[in-house]
């Protein structure tokens, strides 16, 4: 008989293919996007750049930034058409599946073959880095029953995302902050939705088709859903007093708790000091009760989860509470880390049709043997 294959549930440790987009540094626990520390991109670069730095896998020079950031503006408006059937959808929608329609009509609309060479994916990668935000701009002001406010060319990717959602341009310190969390949420290798998209494109699909299924990847709890789910969670406890009492109850009743624990950091992810940082940072700006409350349960409940369970907090956790003191709504989080990781998931898409093999793994069969079909129904 041959031998019962090891089944390795959720590709725990698999090396699935080769990458040259991001790696997890383990022994200095750091992340790097081609080769660049992550938290020195944080610190020093603008997502823009970041994003051309995954792409073609340099960060641009002067012309080259200035290049990606006119084209990046021009493409920012919605197609009317698309506008309208966007703001059609039920206003119970989730933001995630508003976005996630978004991007099937952008490939509906999108005349241009998609012949997998890299320079249609980046004139698409493109597109859906410009288009994203004003989506989801649009639709934080939908649910609060406003109008949208439409892209203003003369502002940064940052500046014109807040002006869009609130009709302000913030200072400089809070666009910091948010360019800090793009930078950090970009990329990070084959994690679950980036696989996702790389399963889609390794058929030769569209790769309006792999944005699509990877939006539908990172909605969930257990992956991007994370950093909506750490809102309602600390709104479920409330008093930071009551920390270690929730927590109690819901390990008891085997509740994961969100924001915390990763599949491949084991002593916590790299890129958490850096988002603590500046939410810290807007702790201290915002310098009102509310904000401190939520800042001192934020640090009771981290406590309380690795005295208890030893367990670390993973990026969502603090970029969370972040986004929700810069002033944006629960539901709006997650698409937000779709608008960062937009970068990561194309430039895989692109990578995986470089060297393409088709993604079809195996399983070990657990059902009846062979039997013989009935003669006659019931
Ligand atoms: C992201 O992969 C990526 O890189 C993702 C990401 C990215 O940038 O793309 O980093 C972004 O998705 C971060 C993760 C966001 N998700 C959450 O915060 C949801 C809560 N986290 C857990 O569901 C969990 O930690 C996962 C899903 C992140 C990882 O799960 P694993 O690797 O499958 O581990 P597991 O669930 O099997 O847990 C192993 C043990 C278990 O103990 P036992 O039941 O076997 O005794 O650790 C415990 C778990 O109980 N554990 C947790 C926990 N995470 C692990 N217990 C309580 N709460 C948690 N959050």
């Amino acid at each position: 008989t041959t031998a019962t294959p090891e089944i390795r549930r959720g590709l725990a440790g698999v090396v699935a293919d080769t990458t040259a987009i991001s790696t997890v540094v383990q022994d200095t626990n750091s992340l790097t996007y081609r080769g660049y520390p992550v938290h020195e991109l944080a610190a020093h670069r603008t997502f823009e750049e970041v994003a051309h730095l995954l792409w073609h896998g340099e960060l641009p020079d002067a012309t080259q930034l200035r290049d990606l950031q006119a084209r990046e503006r021009a493409l920012r408006p919605l197609d009317r058409t698309t506008a309208e059937l966007l703001a059609g959808l039920p206003r119970t929608c989730h933001p995630m599946d508003v976005l996630r329609t978004a991007v099937s009509l952008f490939g509906a609309e999108d005349p241009t073959e998609d012949d997998g060479s890299p320079a249609a994916h980046r004139a698409k990668s493109l597109t859906l880095l410009a288009k994203l935000p004003t989506v989801v701009a649009a639709e934080q002001r939908r649910r609060r029953g406003l109008a949208p406010i439409p892209p203003h060319p003369d502002l940064g990717y940052a500046e014109n995302f807040f002006h869009m959602c609130f009709g302000t341009v913030p200072d400089a310190d809070l666009v910091r902050c948010f360019e800090i969390s793009l930078v950090l949420y970009a990329e990070h290798s084959f994690n679950a939705s980036t696989f996702t998209a790389r399963v889609v494109t390794s058929t030769r699909s569209d790769l309006y088709s792999a944005v699509t299924a990877a939006i539908g990847a990172l909605k969930g709890p257990l992956h991007g859903g994370a950093n909506e789910a750490v809102m309602h969670m600390l709104d479920e406890i409330g008093d930071p007093g009551r920390a270690a009492e929730w927590l109690d109850a819901a390990l008891a009743a085997k509740r994961r708790i969100m924001g915390f624990g990763h599949r491949v950091y084991r002593h916590g992810d790299s890129r958490v000091p850096f988002m603590q940082a500046a939410l810290d940072r807007l702790v201290a700006r915002a310098a009102d009760p509310e904000a401190s409350r939520l800042a001192t349960l934020h640090a009771a409940l981290r406590q309380a989860v690795l005295t208890r369970k030893g367990i670390h907090p993973n990026l969502d956790y603090p970029a969370g509470l972040a986004y929700h003191l810069m002033g944006f709504d629960t539901p709006t989080f997650t698409p937000i880390f779709v608008m960062s990781r937009i970068t990561g998931w194309t430039a895989h898409i692109t990578e995986q049709l470089a060297h393409n093999a088709l993604i079809r793994p195996l399983a070990s069969y657990a059902g009846p043997g062979q039997r013989a079909v009935p003669a006659t129904a019931g």
